[in-house]
């Protein structure tokens, strides 16, 4: 079933056009990969999703409602959340209280308690820092908090822009196996990385996204074996 389907969408930051035209569904259960290079519109693209720009043109249906220029806090307690570039924790606050902030969407507050002991079985590094200040832990473990704060919102979507940048490979593997496994318990996932090799096998459904266009569309495999996207996102 198709849980989102962006129609048409320009977005406009100032003068300059970051969306154009773009069109693009995602099937509930889902990872859908987009590929681009830096300042394609991959951001842009979460964001306006996101509530946090407004299109100038297009449809952004979620389960058949259009919510394009919602406010955000309206488009996350929808279910839709997101995992922001560079990672975005509250540094002086303790890893709980980052936690705690994600269920403030109405829709979060009554599974609360629940979702915090989830957070923490999934990501047990957070669970033993608890009280630490978030500005304290490692690169990686800003991003497991930055996901569980995501979490705590109880999603039905989560879009992860760039979840792995920065991070050492090995806490690179984990991070992308976590999107998976997450995927595989239900969760519907838009994935940018720029891993692009590994998004594309995670992913069933990707969107190649040039100049604010979208240029190409498959399966994750049928992308990943096109010589042009060999040629410009797998050094191939
Ligand atoms: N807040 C902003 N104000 C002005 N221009 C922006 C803003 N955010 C992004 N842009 C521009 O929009 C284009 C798309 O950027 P972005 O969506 O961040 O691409 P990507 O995430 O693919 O790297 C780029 O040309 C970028 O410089
Ligand atoms: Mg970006």
């Amino acid at each position: 079933m198709r849980m989102l389907s962006v129609e048409n969408l320009d977005v406009f930051h100032g003068d300059a056009q970051a969306l154009d035209g773009v069109s693009l569904d995602i099937e509930e259960g889902a990872i859908v990969a987009i590929v681009g290079a830096n300042g394609a519109g991959k951001t842009s693209l979460i964001r306006t999703i996101a509530g946090m720009h407004r299109p100038k043109r297009g449809r952004i249906l979620y389960r058949g409602l259009d919510i394009a220029g919602w406010p955000s806090h309206k488009v996350c307690d929808l279910g839709i959340g997101q995992v922001a570039e560079g990672r975005q924790v509250f540094p002086s606050l303790s890893v709980a209280e980052n936690l705690s902030m994600g269920a403030m969407l109405p829709r979060a507050r009554a599974e609360r308690e629940r979702n915090l002991e989830k957070a923490y079985a999934l990501f047990p590094a957070l669970a033993e820092r608890r009280h630490q200040a978030a500005g304290t832990l490692s690169g990686g473990e800003q991003q497991m908090l930055s996901i569980g704060r995501c979490l705590m919102g109880a999603p039905e979507l989560v879009m992860f822009d760039e979840p792995s940048l920065g991070l050492a490979p090995t806490i690179v593997q984990s991070v992308l196996k976590t999107v998976r496994d997450l995927n595989r318990e239900g969760l519907t996932c838009v994935l940018v990385e720029q891993n692009v090799a590994v998004s594309l096998k995670l992913a069933s459904r990707a969107y190649v996204l040039e100049n604010g266009r979208i240029t190409l569309s498959g399966s994750g495999e049928a992308l990943l074996s096109d010589d042009r996207v060999r040629q410009a996102y797998l050094g191939l």
